[in-house]
């Protein structure tokens, strides 16, 4: 159970991350003790337990789910993400930012343990080197998504630096998973490559073929998201965001695994606006400091990923037809 008897809240329960955190939290700590937060009325899997429809923005509707639940820790997961960001940057500051900012001040208000928020390797932009990116670097982000959650992270060691507030944040990679759709991101080309895959045997690639990024499998990102926050907080040197990797790959190696499974998939590459966004990317992560401070270590490499991307799929898109 969590330190004392206070509930959890997730907001971005329905979203990519959010509708496998719930059902991991519930699963480890109750599925009462976990209340799952959506401006999207929830899902069949997370279920099992209380659901509140909010809009994160609207600070007094939050304030009422905290103090009718008792809540005690926030993973504050609601975002808008890269390339809808890029669509409506008004949206992305007001999502990303403001929400943020009513998480933090009402977790103050109300003396919660500890707030999880994500932020992402969009927080780094074209100067930023490019290769294993280290912790401590040039963060320049160009896209309103990049900005907020570089601001986001600024905002989280605030409250920590002013508050005490234990807020913890992870860069994540692309994280790839099967039970949502792809959600807008730049990253989602390895999510929609695998849906178009089964359907068709076909996929047109918004990045090109040698575009490489960091990406992480769900199972990997849950468990790390998991294990950082039950790490004491005196072994956290920041509390910006911690680096977090697993594995590298082009478009076209992906897409070359994906044929070893269906020999006659076909991959073309197409790019548009969102591979600018890509290229300020960094192509690989240093992920040093959470692999020192917290223990973590992937399972998932590319392979291992594939098998079990469309393993896990495959029923649901022949259900789907
Ligand atoms: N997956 C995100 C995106 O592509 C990056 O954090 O927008």
């Amino acid at each position: 159970m969590p330190s004392t008897k206070r509930k959890i809240l997730v907001t971005g329960s329905a979203g990519q991350i959010g509708s496998e955190l719930v059902v991991a939290l519930r699963k480890r700590y109750g599925s009462q003790a976990v209340v799952a937060c959506d401006i999207k009325p929830l899902g069949k899997e997370e279920g099992e337990g209380p659901f509140e429809l909010a809009d994160v923005t609207d600070r007094k509707g939050l304030e009422r789910i905290i103090r009718k639940h008792g809540v005690g820790i926030v993973y504050h997961l609601v975002s808008i993400l890269s390339a809808t960001g890029e669509k409506n940057p008004n949206l992305a500051w007001a999502i990303n930012v403001e929400s943020l900012r009513n998480v933090l001040e009402l977790a103050v208000r109300y003396k919660m343990d500890k707030v999880f928020w994500p932020s992402s390797i969009a927080a780094f932009g074209p100067h930023t080197p490019r290769t294993h990116t280290h912790q401590l670097t040039v963060m320049d982000p160009n896209t309103m998504y990049g900005i907020t959650k570089v601001t986001g992270e600024l905002l989280c060691n605030y409250y920590f630096v002013k508050f005490g507030l234990d807020v913890r944040c992870i860069r994540y990679p692309g994280i790839i998973s099967w039970k949502t759709p792809p959600g807008g991101g730049t990253t989602d080309y390895a999510v929609a490559i695998f849906h178009d895959a089964l359907r068709s045997g076909r996929y047109q690639c918004f990045v090109s073929a040698n575009t490489v990024m960091p990406m992480m499998y769900m199972p990997d990102a849950i468990r790390a998201t998991i294990e950082f926050m039950a790490c004491p907080r005196s072994r956290l040197r920041t509390h910006l965001g911690y680096n977090l990797a697993a594995m590298s790959f082009s478009a076209a190696e992906l897409a070359r695994e994906v044929k070893r499974h269906l020999p006659n998939f076909r991959c073309t590459y197409k790019p548009d606006e969102r591979q600018k966004i890509a290229d300020s990317w960094p192509k690989s992560i240093d992920d040093r400091w959470s692999r020192q401070d917290w223990g973590w270590k992937p399972e998932f490499n590319l392979r291992k990923t594939v098998d079990d991307m469309l393993k896990n799929l495959r029923p649901v898109v022949a259900g789907s037809h």
